[in-house]
């Protein structure tokens, strides 16, 4: 699949269906609430969203932050997407500004940001080596980050996560959200079919030692590297 077929899909069919499919189903909640919340959001705070989508990551970290005086910053190529995640934050779009940017170029001055999130995104980049330079040109020195990699392995977790979840919601009697999370995962595979056979996750793979190899020449002394049980990436989150 080329990189503008890809843009204009993502645009046009995967990320309007996105909240009512993928990011219905239990394991990207959990993904998302996990990931969110390992960033601590301080007063006076600038945080940069990369590849923000309809904007989940920085909802859940707005929503949970003991700070009101932030700023988030949400960039994307797809304009649909952030006109979904601006519609989330109605009666606070002060906190938020939202950018169409391609990840490669970020319009951004050197270090201006305290915290940068890009979850799901490297998969879909051309390439996630430019795009991770980029993301460490704009952070500040002591900025805290976390950037989701794909490893290529496919997510052989994810279909577990999802059957445990619709078998725990039947169990306790709750059939509608059983159904909801069955037809959700169904429109998922759906929508993400094209993407899957584009073999991008595969090709745009980083093995974890590159991205120790990526950190180090990065001069980035803290970080962590874990990978996500359902969907099999890896998860770096550190500091500057
Ligand atoms: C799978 S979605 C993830 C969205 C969000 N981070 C989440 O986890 O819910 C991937 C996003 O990356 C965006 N994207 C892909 N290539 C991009 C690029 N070069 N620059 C900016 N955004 C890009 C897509 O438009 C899409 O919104």
């Amino acid at each position: 699949m080329d990189c503008r077929f890809q843009d204009k899909y993502f645009d046009l069919v995967y990320m309007p269906v996105y909240d009512r499919t993928v990011a219905s189903i239990a394991p990207y909640r959990r993904f998302i609430e996990d990931s969110a919340g390992r960033l601590a959001l301080r007063s006076g705070s600038s945080v940069l969203s990369v590849g923000a989508g309809t904007g989940n990551e920085i909802l859940h970290l707005a929503k949970h932050a003991t700070a009101t005086d932030f700023s988030l910053v949400a960039v994307d190529l797809s304009r649909r997407s952030l006109r979904r995640a601006q519609s989330k934050f109605y009666g606070h779009g002060d906190l938020l500004e939202i950018l169409e940017m391609d990840a490669h170029r970020l319009a951004f001055r050197d270090h201006q940001f305290d915290a940068v999130m890009c979850l799901h995104t490297m998969d879909f980049v051309q390439d996630s080596v430019a795009v991770t330079l980029e993301i460490f040109r704009v952070l500040k020195k002591g900025g805290d980050f976390i950037i989701t990699y794909p490893t290529g392995r496919g997510s052989s977790g994810l279909a577990g996560e999802i059957r445990r979840s619709i078998a725990g919601n039947l169990r306790r009697g709750r059939l509608l959200s059983a159904t909801a999370e069955a037809i959700a995962t169904l429109g998922a595979s759906v929508v993400y079919a094209p993407l899957a056979l584009s073999n991008s996750r595969r090709k745009h793979a980083l093995p974890q030692s590159s991205i120790e190899r990526l950190m180090e020449s990065l001069a980035v002394k803290e970080f962590t590297i874990t990978e996500d049980p359902a969907y099999q990436d890896l998860v770096v989150l550190g500091k500057r």
